[in-house]
């Protein structure tokens, strides 16, 4: 392909004034009008000199509306400078004829007929020069056009990335060096014969699909700049191998986290319910069992229910501690009986009231799409709980076809999501809310208005996903 000629090399066009005033001396035309002209003006002269030369073979003199021929030509050739200046130098040729005593009967014809000549000259030379000044325009942005498009097909073809150019009926029509190195020659194929049946047009911009090659591709379909009759579309194939398998890395180390930190919180759960908790309990049997010992004092018995009480109370805190670390009603009944259990715990705290509301379902969900929004709902509650200062706070579960929705509303003091966390702070708790999400290919958004209140939603979804191991029951304690 030869390289196109920018647009913005091209000469100027010269204005008006300047091409009036420097005539075309070097063009051929130019003389033979100006020739042309003379030519005219001198058998005028001539015939007005000898009348009876050309006596009844030709009006008295040459009539001057003979010279619209050379003004007319030099308007269609050079547009208004060229008719006026043609005008111009024809009047000065002619003007000794006008003043010249021998010239009877016919100066009044002369000046009538150079008055049509000069309103001929004007309204053909502009009319030429619109035309001609539009034209250039077109030839102009025709130019800018093609060199666009010059432009674009070098890069079409030497891109790395494969491009399909796609008609109206789906089919490829074009394809780039790289697009035929990947599929082999497709030219006239149906995209659906290069990509697979499945693939849907109108979802296709943004995919990524694993080709054959074992490359990750994501697509991006445009319409074509170029075509005005037909709509043809480009489908272009971003190489993004590189870009995916750091993103896979960088979240199977997220996974890995979360799942050590959930391992470990269901190790201290169970190691919490089976050594301190038991002892708690035993003890408190011990010290009932001694109250009631003979010998015992009425005092003493008092010291020993108040020591027993206090032992209850510790095995109390520490299996709340143990479930608020795995929740085993999780594992076993699943989502909503867990959050019941955890709304009601914190409503009894009575620092403020809370609600749960479940539309649609309750279903069972995949192992990690329950624990990741059990989490996202606790660590919600716990901010309400320890920063907003909350009368109210409503957690709301809808089980929809596409996904879980998740909202938790509080009316306390709210807060600005998007100021810099405070340089070394530990708050990690939005920032786990959003990494679960992630994980599960969900998202969690966070709005909060000062004095008005916090609302975090999440939507994880609840399709068929990535295998990821069931976690282990927990113990109940
Ligand atoms: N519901 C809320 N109302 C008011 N402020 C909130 C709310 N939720 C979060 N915040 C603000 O956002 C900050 C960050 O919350 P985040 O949960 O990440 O950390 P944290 O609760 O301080 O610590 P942790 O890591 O233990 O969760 C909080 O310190 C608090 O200032
Ligand atoms: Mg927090």
């Amino acid at each position: 392909m030869t390289a196109p000629t920018d647009p913005s090399d091209a000469p100027r066009p010269r204005g008006l004034v300047d091409r009036l005033v420097r005539p075309p001396l070097a063009d051929g035309p130019f003389w033979i009008i100006q020739g042309t002209v003379l030519v005219i003006v001198a058998l005028h002269y001539f015939l007005d000199v000898h009348p009876d030369v050309a006596s009844g073979v030709l009006p008295s003199g040459l009539p001057v509306a003979v010279l619209v021929v050379p003004i007319g030509y030099a308007a269609l050739r050079y547009g208004l400078p060229g008719s006026l200046g043609t005008t111009a130098w024809t009047l000065v040729l002619w003007l000794p004829d006008l003043l010249l005593p021998h010239n009877e009967g016919h100066p009044g014809d002369d000046l009538l007929n150079f008055a049509v000549i000069v309103v001929v000259a004007v309204v053909f030379g502009r009319r030429v020069e619109t035309e001609r000044t539009t034209q250039a325009r077109i030839d102009s942005a025709n130019a800018r056009a093609l060199a666009v498009e010059a432009g674009y097909h070098r890069l079409f073809e030497s891109t790395r990335s494969p491009i399909v150019v796609l008609d109206e009926d789906v089919r490829v029509s074009d394809a780039n060096p790289a697009a035929t190195a990947l599929f082999g020659p497709v030219t006239g194929q149906p995209l659906a014969r290069v990509l697979g049946p499945d693939v849907d047009l109108a979802s296709l911009s943004g995919r990524v699909l694993t080709l054959e090659n074992g490359h990750d591709y994501r697509l991006d379909l445009v319409d074509m700049p170029f075509d005005s009759d037909e709509r043809r579309q480009q489908l272009s194939f971003e190489d993004v191998t590189e870009e995916r398998s750091e993103e896979r890395r960088a979240r199977l180390f997220a996974r890995q986290i979360v799942d050590l930190e959930e391992d470990q919180r269901r190790r201290l759960a169970r190691e919490l319910h089976d050594e301190p908790l038991q002892l708690f309990l035993h003890l408190a049997r011990r010290l009932e069992l001694l109250a009631h010992h003979e010998g015992v004092t009425e005092k003493m018995a008092a010291e020993l229910e108040r020591t027993r009480n206090q032992a209850l109370e510790a095995a109390t805190r520490l299996r709340s501690l143990a479930r608020d670390l795995r929740p085993p009603a999780l594992d076993q009944l699943g989502l909503v009986p867990a959050l019941s259990s955890l709304v009601a715990e914190i409503d009894d705290q009575g620092e403020a009231t809370i609600s749960l509301a479940v539309h649609g379902g309750p279903t069972r969900l995949a192992p990690e799409v329950e624990l990741g929004a059990f989490r996202i709902v606790q660590e919600s509650l716990r901010n309400a709980q320890r920063h907003a200062d909350a009368h109210h706070v409503d957690v709301v579960l809808d089980f929809a076809d596409e996904g879980l929705h998740l909202r938790v509303v509080d009316d306390g003091r709210g807060f600005d999501p998007h100021a810099a966390p405070v340089t070394g702070s530990a708050s990690l708790g939005l920032v786990g809310m959003r990494e679960r999400a992630r994980l599960l290919g969900g998202i969690v958004v966070l709005r909060s208005t000062p004095g008005i209140g916090t609302v975090v939603e999440a939507t994880l979804p609840t399709g068929a996903r990535e295998s990821h191991p069931a976690p282990a029951p927990a113990p109940g304690p």
